[in-house]
């Protein structure tokens, strides 16, 4: 398997891959997230990345740019969404993606990924519950999802001192994509 950036003629792919991840009540919902975050400016610089197997995509990752509101130079990136087709499943492939998406931001510069999602899944890629540490999200998180609105410190300490509300790119801020 190698996983590497997507351009543009992936797309039609990737999009497969993700609306069958999702399935028919959530998949086209996501496909149209994704095209809005694409085209979008606010979400830029964005890292869009997908897994191959015999020149097959089988998953997809994107991250996408945000901002904290109480320190707007610092480089955080939300990511949203995260798919792999069904029949590849827990095979470890949702997890290269995650983790090669975070060693590329590292190195880009990014300090801080948040992520609303599977509070059983992102710790151990190092994800904590960020509302405990005084980290918002656009919208507020329903209390008995709280664990799943999660951030991950690209360098030690970093989070010691941070606290803000997180503004997300313009396709992505809206409530509906906020509710898990
Ligand atoms: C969630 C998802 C991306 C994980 O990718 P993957 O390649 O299957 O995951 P990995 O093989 O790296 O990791 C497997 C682990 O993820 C867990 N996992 C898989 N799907 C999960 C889900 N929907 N919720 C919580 N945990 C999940 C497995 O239980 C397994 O846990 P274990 O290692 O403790 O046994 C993939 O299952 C998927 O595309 N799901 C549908 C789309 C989706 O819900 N995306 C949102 C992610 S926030």
């Amino acid at each position: 398997m190698i996983i590497r950036e997507a351009v543009k003629a992936d797309l039609k792919e990737l999009l497969n891959v993700e609306e069958q991840a999702f399935g028919q009540d959530e998949g086209p919902e996501i496909v149209k997230l994704i095209n809005g975050l694409l085209s979008d400016p606010t979400a830029r610089p964005l890292l869009s990345l997908i897994a191959l197997r015999d020149e097959k995509i089988i998953g997809h990752v994107l991250f996408t740019s945000a901002q904290l509101d109480t320190d707007s130079e610092l480089d955080i990136q939300l990511l949203a969404p995260l798919a792999v087709l069904p029949e590849e499943q827990n095979r470890g492939i949702g997890s290269r993606l995650v983790e090669k998406g975070l060693q590329i931001l590292t190195r880009k510069g990014v300090k801080l990924v948040f992520v609303l999602g599977h509070p059983n899944y992102y710790p151990r890629f190092g994800f904590k519950q960020a509302g405990k540490l005084g980290l918002e999200a656009p919208y507020l998180i329903p209390e008995e999802i709280a664990a799943a609105w999660m951030v991950r410190e690209m360098s030690p300490g970093l989070l010691s001192n941070l606290t803000g509300n997180v503004l997300c790119a313009d396709a992505i801020n809206r409530p509906e994509y906020w509710r898990e």
